[in-house]
């Protein structure tokens, strides 16, 4: 997508050097940075210089194939899938970009490792801007037909499921960029997404830098919209979603589909296919669920009125805090996937009928 005119994607190459840009100063900030070794690659991971699942998945990718340089070996391959691999717990694109690294690498000539684990790096990063592509081109079919009966559609979106945590487009952003590309009149609630607030940060600056006609909300105003039926679908993304449909995605989505359901407000979820966990099938009790920094809770990040950006303490120094990062959406509470093959219901068959090469 567009920043200021200018096409950019999250991450991306120029020569061998793997850019990205550092989502931690996002909206105040652009800053892009190069990350030059494994070191690097595993330190943006973990602390959210990039993040969402399908980027996490491309930016372990590209950082296996820059480890590769360092040290080609067997044993260099398995202790970089380590490292990078423990980076974060739930996301599952994670071990899928790391799995079919290792899967394609293992075979070759250590020598012939590094570049052809860039090129699968590549592939990878431009698979993924395809399959949100046509993630919009499925989900575009659903707005457009809320649009026919009613004109302007409200859509509630949670955290930043948008094209900064893509490579490109965005997995529930790709529909809502498809519609109102197609003229469409949309609206997009976005949920701040306390604690670290993705969407206040990066949800309203990309789709402010889009044109995309949206409002900030708390995150516990969404049941309030929903009775007084100021929402028409909610879209989320999901870090993980189970082979029974159980969707995982960020803290507060639950609630958010407990309020849908409550309301008769459809409830999609936007899965590419390596956001699915074949193995898994009871997300509430299969699926880890990261445990993030209590200071995450404790503190805000923003500007400074001298611009500078700072975190200020909102709690009483002494004051504990929890801070799990996930939770899990069952599956009867979704109303629909939207895949890239298409829309399906969030259950087993459907899944596996939507996606029978894939599954176990
Ligand atoms: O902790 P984050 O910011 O990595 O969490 C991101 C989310 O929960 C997204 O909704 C999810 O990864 C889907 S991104 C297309």
């Amino acid at each position: 997508m567009k920043i200021d005119g200018t096409p950019y994607r999250s991450i991306w190459r120029e020569g061998e050097a793997v850019r990205i840009i550092d989502q931690r100063w996002l909206p105040h900030e652009l800053r892009v940075v190069a990350l030059p070794d494994r070191t690097a690659f595993a330190t943006a991971i973990r602390d959210m210089w990039v993040r969402g699942a399908p980027l996490i998945g491309a930016t372990a990718a590209y950082g296996m194939a820059v480890a590769l340089r360092a040290d080609a070996s067997d044993a260099g391959l398995e202790d970089h899938w380590q490292v990078l691999h423990e980076t974060r717990p739930t996301a599952i694109n994670l071990r899928w970009a790391l799995d079919r690294m290792r899967a394609a690498l293992a075979p070759l000539a250590p020598a012939d490792r590094p570049a052809a684990a860039m090129r699968l790096a590549d592939e990878i990063a431009d698979e993924d801007v395809e399959l949100n592509r046509q993630i919009g081109l499925h989900g575009l079919k659903l707005i457009e037909k809320i649009a026919a009966r009613k004109g302007r559609v409200n859509i509630l979106t949670h955290c930043n499921a948008g094209w900064p945590a893509t490579v490109d487009w965005g997995t529930a952003t790709s529909p809502i960029y498809h519609a109102h590309n197609a003229g469409i009149d949309v609206h997009v609630w976005v949920d701040e997404t306390r604690p670290r607030n993705q969407g206040a940060q990066i949800t309203a600056w990309e789709l402010n830098a889009h044109g995309v006609p949206h409002s900030l909300i708390v995150d516990n105003a969404g049941g309030h919209l929903m009775q007084h039926g100021m929402v028409d679908m909610v879209i989320v993304g999901t870090d993980r979603t189970t082979a029974n449909g159980d969707v995982c995605n960020k803290i507060g989505t639950y609630l958010k589909a407990l309020a849908a359901k409550a309301n008769g407000v459809p409830f999609y979820v936007a899965l590419p296919s390596p956001t699915l966990d074949w193995r898994v099938r009871d997300g509430v009790k299969e699926i880890p669920i990261e445990e993030r920094a209590e200071a995450e809770v404790t503190h805000v990040q923003g500007l400074d009125p001298e611009g500078r950006i700072v975190q200020v303490r909102i709690s009483p120094t002494g004051t504990g805090a929890a801070n799990p990062a996930f939770d899990v959406t069952p599956a009867h509470l979704v109303t629909g996937l939207i895949t890239e093959r298409g829309v399906c219901a969030a259950s087993p068959a459907a899944l596996k009928a939507m996606f029978p090469d894939l599954s176990a």
